[in-house]
């Protein structure tokens, strides 16, 4: 029993849950995650880069939801996929046809598995991933980020899984994994990432306290 336990009721997502988590990924993840935040997605960009992996991810029901207790109202969530539920890496494997600040999104995530893919990275496919973290900003700084991390590191140990792991673009989800015990695989500061498409870059500008995305592992 945690203090959260009072306020929220925390569940495994379900594909009946879709509408409410992407509305609260739209809304408060793509608008304040620094990466998505600085490319500045149309709501459509938006959806076109997020909504099958939610989908994935919902069918493999690893992803936790807190939900208020009084309205009902998804307040925090952390969409994970687990590896061996899937062929191969959740990001689409093809993104020429897709418009550029998509393949600028994925373009930095995927510079961090540029030899091997993400099993070869972590020298594992019995793996869990995170991919989006997010809680709303009128709950923040109250920890329910750093349970929902906590409560997952517990359900991928349960599950067998080897690793967990993600790529933290936010400062405050950097905290987050130290507190937590995760390894520091890579870093990239963002004044230094060129983005292959424009060979520019891009994020240098992003603001303080954000500096850098990094590669963040916990073995299990
Ligand atoms: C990242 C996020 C999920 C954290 O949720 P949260 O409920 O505030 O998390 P916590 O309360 O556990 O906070 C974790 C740490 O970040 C700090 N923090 C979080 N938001 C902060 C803010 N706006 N200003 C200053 N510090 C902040 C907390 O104080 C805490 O620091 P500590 O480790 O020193 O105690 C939330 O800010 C969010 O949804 N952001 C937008 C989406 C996003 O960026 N997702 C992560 C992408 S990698």
């Amino acid at each position: 029993m945690s203090a959260f336990d009072d306020i929220y009721d925390k569940r495994i997502l379900t594909d009946e849950d879709f509408e409410a988590v992407r509305k609260i990924v739209l809304e408060e993840y793509f608008s304040r995650e620094p990466v998505s935040r600085k490319l500045d997605l149309t709501a459509e960009e938006a959806k076109l880069s997020s909504d099958s992996i939610i989908q994935e991810a919902l069918k493999h029901q690893f992803s936790l939801g807190a939900f208020d207790r009084v309205t009902g109202d998804l307040i925090g969530c952390r969409i994970s996929v687990m590896r061996k539920k899937m062929d191969g890496d959740v990001f689409p494997e093809n993104l020429d046809d897709s418009p550029l600040k998509i393949r600028q999104l994925f373009g930095i995530v995927m510079s961090f598995f540029k030899n091997g893919g993400i099993a070869g990275v972590l020298k594992t496919e019995d793996y869990m991933q995170c991919i989006f973290l997010v809680c709303r900003k009128d709950r923040s700084q109250k920890g329910l980020g750093t349970e929902l991390m906590r409560r997952s590191l517990k359900l991928a140990e349960q599950e067998g899984c080897k690793k967990f792991f993600t790529i933290a673009f936010s400062h405050y989800v950097q905290r987050i994994g130290r507190r937590l015990g995760f390894t520091t695989v890579e870093e990239m500061l963002y004044e230094d990432y060129v983005d292959p498409h424009t060979r520019t870059r891009i994020f240098c500008d992003i603001a303080e306290p954000h500096h850098s995305a990094s590669l963040v592992v916990k073995n299990l």
